[in-house]
């Protein structure tokens, strides 16, 4: 049996964050994993190089059901600490776009990083342990594992979501917060492709690979990104982004024209080549394999400009700016960045992430009910909840 100060499930963003601070405050703690490597989803992260954190972090940035929770512990530990403690470490990095900061090398900068400050607060990291049962005892908790038993006074639960199984995700953190009598919030796959009925498949899988930019709406929420044609569906930055925003059933509008107005375009084209067919000047304006495609898609008719009255130009170009779309599905949390949903923040206190039920029982990371947009924002809500409950529990 070892006896420890804090037990931390999870040894990703939020747990491996969160064990490095209390450490520094002189608590023994130690961190369960059960998969053989620590931080995968950190690795994986920004195409490999990890888009750790957004320069213009906000609460806006973030879902959940209550809108306000976030706010404390963002404001506590901002993207500037984070960002001075990777420039601390000397890891180079740039930003993309947007301001999402991403590694100039590799993710592994950031796993280094945050495995050197384990090692500088003497916390203890065991990995390839199964979590059998958590009781509480009267004063603290006891787990059993797969190795032993161990007895601590703080648990903080960091097993992140659901997404990507296959990186060691698991439903476990959920289940912790119902034996505790936790509330959860409906789960699903956020930041995640959409999949298309057969018959916008059949059509549009040809476009494989093509990538353009556009406004992608739904319930009064846009983005303003690319999208990517795929053999499956649509993928892309903006899809991402709306996929979170999306329920099953609902109906996504693209406007693929973001930036000009394509009717004047049209107009113009027909007053200065009225000669000009319909496909080669939206030609101008999309990629020439979208273009034939679209044409068909849209059963639009390839014709001289000159025979298009101005009605009929407009109904061309509203084709392209209010694309209503009915996605069949997402892929799901096989390929999804984060999982929309889970532990409810009704029960846990914004300034710690203590349970309000259950006294040292704390819950850091996206296994809370607080999801990111695409941008960094998960991992900098991973390292802000983290770095709260680091200071208390
Ligand atoms: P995380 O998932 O990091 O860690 C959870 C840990 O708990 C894992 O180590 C897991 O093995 C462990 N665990 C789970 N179940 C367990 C059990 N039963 N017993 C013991 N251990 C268990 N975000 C961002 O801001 N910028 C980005 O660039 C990206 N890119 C990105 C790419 C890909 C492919 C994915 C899947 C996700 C991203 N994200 C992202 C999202 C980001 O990775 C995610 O939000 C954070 O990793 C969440 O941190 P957590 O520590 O909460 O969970």
């Amino acid at each position: 049996m070892t006896k420890v100060d804090v037990i931390i499930i999870g040894a990703g963003a939020a747990g491996l964050f969160c064990a490095a601070q209390a450490g520094y405050r002189g608590r023994s703690v130690t961190v369960l994993d059960h998969a053989k490597k620590v931080g995968r989803k950190i690795l994986m992260s920004g195409g490999g190089r990890c888009n750790f954190t957004n320069m213009y972090t906000s609460p806006d940035n973030f879902l959940s059901k209550n809108a306000h929770y976030c706010k404390s512990a963002l404001s506590k530990y901002t993207q500037w600490d984070f960002i001075a403690l990777v420039n601390e470490y000397g890891i180079a990095h740039h930003e993309k776009t947007l301001g999402q900061l991403f590694c100039d090398d590799s993710a592994k900068n950031i796993v280094d990083m945050l495995l050197t400050e384990c090692q500088k607060a003497k916390v203890n990291i065991r990995t390839q342990t199964e979590i059998l049962e958590i009781e509480k005892q009267e004063s603290g908790f006891k787990i059993h594992t797969n190795s032993g038993e161990y007895i601590c006074e703080s648990l903080v639960v960091a097993t992140g979501g659901l997404s990507m199984p296959k990186l060691g995700a698991t439903p476990f953190g959920y289940q912790i917060a119902e034996q505790f009598g936790h509330t959860i919030e409906a789960t699903r796959a956020g930041l995640v492709p959409f999949t298309l009925h057969d018959h916008d498949k059949a059509a549009l899988s040809e476009l494989s690979g093509i990538s353009v930019e556009a406004v992608a709406s739904c319930h009064n929420t846009s983005f303003k990104e690319n999208i990517l044609f795929t053999h499956r569906g649509l993928s892309g930055p903006a899809i991402l982004q709306i996929s979170s925003y999306w329920t099953p059933g609902e109906t996504v509008e693209l406007n693929l024209s973001p930036n000009l107005s394509l009717l004047n375009e049209l107009q113009q084209k027909q007053t200065e080549s009225p000669n000009a067919q319909l496909g080669t000047v939206l030609s101008h304006y999309f990629p020439k394999r979208f273009v034939q495609t679209a044409l068909s898609y849209f059963n639009l008719e390839n014709k001289p400009l000159k025979q298009y009255q101005g009605k009929q130009l407009q109904q061309i170009a509203e084709t392209f700016e209010q694309w209503h779309l009915k996605p069949n599905g997402t892929e799901g949390y096989r390929t999804a960045e984060v999982t929309l949903g889970g532990v409810s923040t009704e029960q846990l206190s914004s300034k710690t992430m203590e349970s309000k039920l259950v006294p040292g029982l704390y819950f850091i990371g996206e296994v809370v009910d607080v999801t990111g947009m695409l941008g960094g924002f998960n991992f900098q809500w991973a390292w802000s909840s983290g770095w709260v409950a680091g200071q208390v529990c």
